[in-house]
């Protein structure tokens, strides 16, 4: 498929075949599509829990019920379940450990270079953390590219998939122990093989979107 046929192809699964399993080499896939994401920085402000058997999938339902219940056959029948989550906070250690990671990399041709790359990790965080008080929204700012860029990926390697913030994340938190890790539940993101008769495929109900008259302005 090129990029035009993939982006049609691609669409918000509402219904999983739960016999199908995506295989290792596509798991692996999927864990490298999620750390290799960019983010500002190079801030890395995530964690991901990767459901993959039953009895993960039965934890991540718990984030599916009462009024989220519409999402929860999307969680229990998918073959896997990434549940996407952000820092809380972010400090002069977590600074410190983006750099020391870049330096063993290789990224660096000496002290200074790293210095000035922390610096800068330094400096943009700290307009976050102090000017415009947003570090926390800022950081899920980073977790969404990573969504974004990771719904195209699986897309491309022919997995269906349901991006859902439709789910209750103080109860995931609970459930993961993500609070006192320093982090807290966003947006979680189903994977797996549309059944025939789901009614959202685009084989059945073509996608809409706003028309480039009114989304472009091209000068
Ligand atoms: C961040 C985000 C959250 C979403 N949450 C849900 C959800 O909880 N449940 C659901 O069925 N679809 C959810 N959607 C799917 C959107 O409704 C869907 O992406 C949109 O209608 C465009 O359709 P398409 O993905 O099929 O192209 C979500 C999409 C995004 C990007």
């Amino acid at each position: 498929m090129n990029l035009k046929e993939t982006l049609n192809w691609r669409y918000t699964t509402k219904e999983y075949d739960a016999s199908k399993k995506i295989s290792d080499t596509d798991m692996a896939e999927i864990k490298n599509l999620l750390r290799m994401s960019p983010s500002s920085v190079n801030l890395q402000p995530w964690h991901f829990i990767v459901a993959e058997t039953a009895a993960g999938k039965a934890r991540m339902a718990k984030g599916t019920q009462g009024f989220f219940s519409f999402n929860e056959p999307k969680v229990t029948n998918a073959s896997a379940v990434v549940l996407f989550c952000v820092k809380t906070d972010a400090d002069d250690a977590y600074y410190q450990h983006i750099a020391d990671t870049e330096d063993k990399s290789g990224r660096f041709p000496n002290d200074d270079v790293k210095n000035r790359f922390l610096g800068a990790v330094k400096a943009f965080t700290g307009i976050h953390k102090y000017d415009l008080k947003d570090l926390q929204h800022w950081m899920e700012k980073q977790v969404y590219l990573n969504i974004g860029s990771f719904l195209l990926g699986v897309a491309s390697l022919g997995l269906d998939a349901t991006p859902m913030e439709g789910i209750d994340v103080k109860a995931l938190d609970e459930e993961f122990g993500l609070r006192e890790k320093g982090y807290t539940s966003l947006v979680a993101v189903s994977l797996g093989y549309r059944t025939k008769s789901d009614f959202n495929s685009t084989e059945k109900t073509p996608k809409s979107r706003l028309a480039e008259s009114e989304i472009f302005t091209v000068i």
